[in-house]
């Protein structure tokens, strides 16, 4: 019999980082522990009733056929009216794909632009998914620092013949920061300056709590610059699936090709859903923010009151990026071990991530303030085995 093999861009695959966390918490939790989880990107924000309603609605009334491959198009004039408010660019509906979630647009974006040996520059520390994605295309991620600003002599450095693109978020996770305007600017010119693609995933710009800089808002990007989004983190949706790629005509058309021959499209249901989730933004979102806000301060400044510890507070979402003493896998461990208490290791998000912690502030708050207190005790009792 002949023996059957996996395709090279799969076996060379690691399974994502943050999945297998949860799927880790959740068979933990099956056997009976109490697990205090701040591993999770998935805000425990109950998706509103209103939303919910309208997706029930749109189900009751019939929305169970396929839509139109590139969304509805009252979602993405909204989309697009919308972006056009937020960013200050000129954009209109047709430049928008509906995506299930923005994890899809990207993976269909960079499907669209990487060819095999192709290099895509992304952030390091990053989101988990970005090097992985950039794998499935059979291309080569080349993580270039993040932490402190991205460094324009180190992007030179990383810039080979293959480089096709470079993946900026802002905010970004894990560390919460938000890219100033100067350095978007620069970013802006490097895409130009050496022919690149630039994505930009913005899928936390709604959780900023100050001004935020969108990269769409410098010139002369028409022509490269792909914009990932989505309803997730904005809305409490994470489960639905909801989100959208904009982006020019040549890359649009890969993207809508991608999507017609892969999902076909987005449950109509689901895009009624959203449909309903922005009318309602002016009302939900100041709550969201300040629900998370009020989260972040406390916690940061009891993290930053740890020896050893250094923990600035971030200018959007949910995260907390601490950075530790010793070794961050062998903490994250270590704690989950002894106080049952999940945190992600910074390592997780790439080389320049090791020494830190992502730390999620998505559970209920009685739940954050334990956790809080395990850490506390876990670094004053010694049973630290690492350092
Ligand atoms: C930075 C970043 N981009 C994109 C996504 C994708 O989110 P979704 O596919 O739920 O829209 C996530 C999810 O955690 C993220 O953290």
């Amino acid at each position: 019999m002949m023996a059957v093999s996996l395709a090279q861009r799969v076996a060379s695959l690691a399974p994502s980082a943050t999945v297998q966390n949860s799927d880790q918490i959740r068979s933990l939790r099956e056997t009976g522990r109490r697990i205090l989880s701040l591993s999770s990107g998935d805000p425990n924000l109950v998706t509103d009733e209103r939303i919910v309603a309208a997706g029930c609605r749109a189900l009751q009334d019939g929305d169970t056929h396929y839509t139109a491959s590139a969304g509805l198009p009252r979602l993405r004039e909204r989309l697009a009216a919308r972006e056009c408010v937020r960013s200050g660019r000129q954009i209109n509906a047709d430049s928008i794909l509906i995506t299930p979630g923005g994890k899809f647009a990207l993976y269909a974006a960079l499907q669209s632009m990487v060819d095999p040996g192709d290099e895509v520059l992304l952030p390091d520390p990053g989101w988990v998914s970005y090097a992985a994605c950039v794998r499935l295309c059979g291309g080569r991620p080349v993580a270039v620092s993040s932490l402190g600003g991205f460094d324009l002599d180190e992007l030179r450095a990383r810039t080979t013949d293959r480089t096709r693109a470079i993946i900026v978020n802002s905010p970004l996770n894990p560390t919460g920061r938000v890219i100033p305007k100067e350095e978007l600017s620069a970013l802006a010119d490097f895409a130009r300056e050496r022919g690149l693609w630039i994505v930009f995933d913005q899928v936390y710009c709604d959780l900023a709590y100050d001004e935020f800089p969108f990269l769409q808002a410098e010139p002369g990007l028409e022509d490269r610059l792909i914009v990932v989004d989505s309803f997730s983190k904005t809305f409490g949706m994470t489960g639905w699936r909801l989100g959208a790629f904009i982006g020019p005509e040549p890359v649009r058309k890969a993207v809508a090709k991608i999507i017609q021959h892969s999902i076909y499209c987005v449950p109509g249901f689901v895009q009624q859903a959203g449909l309903r989730a922005l009318e309602l933004e002016a009302e939900l979102l100041p709550r969201y923010r300040e629900h998370f806000h009020k989260r972040l301060v406390p916690t940061q400044a009891a993290l930053a009151r740890l020896a050893g510890w250094e923990c600035p507070l971030p200018s959007a979402g949910f995260y907390l990026f601490p950075r530790i003493t010793g070794d961050d896998k062998a903490f994250a461990r270590d704690l989950l071990d002894t106080k049952a208490v999940a945190v992600m290791p910074g390592s997780a998000f790439g080389a320049a991530g090791a020494g830190h912690v992502r730390i999620a502030l998505t559970c209920p708050e009685e739940e954050i303030a334990e956790a809080v207190a395990a850490i506390a005790d876990f670094e004053r009792s010694g049973n630290r085995r690492n350092v």
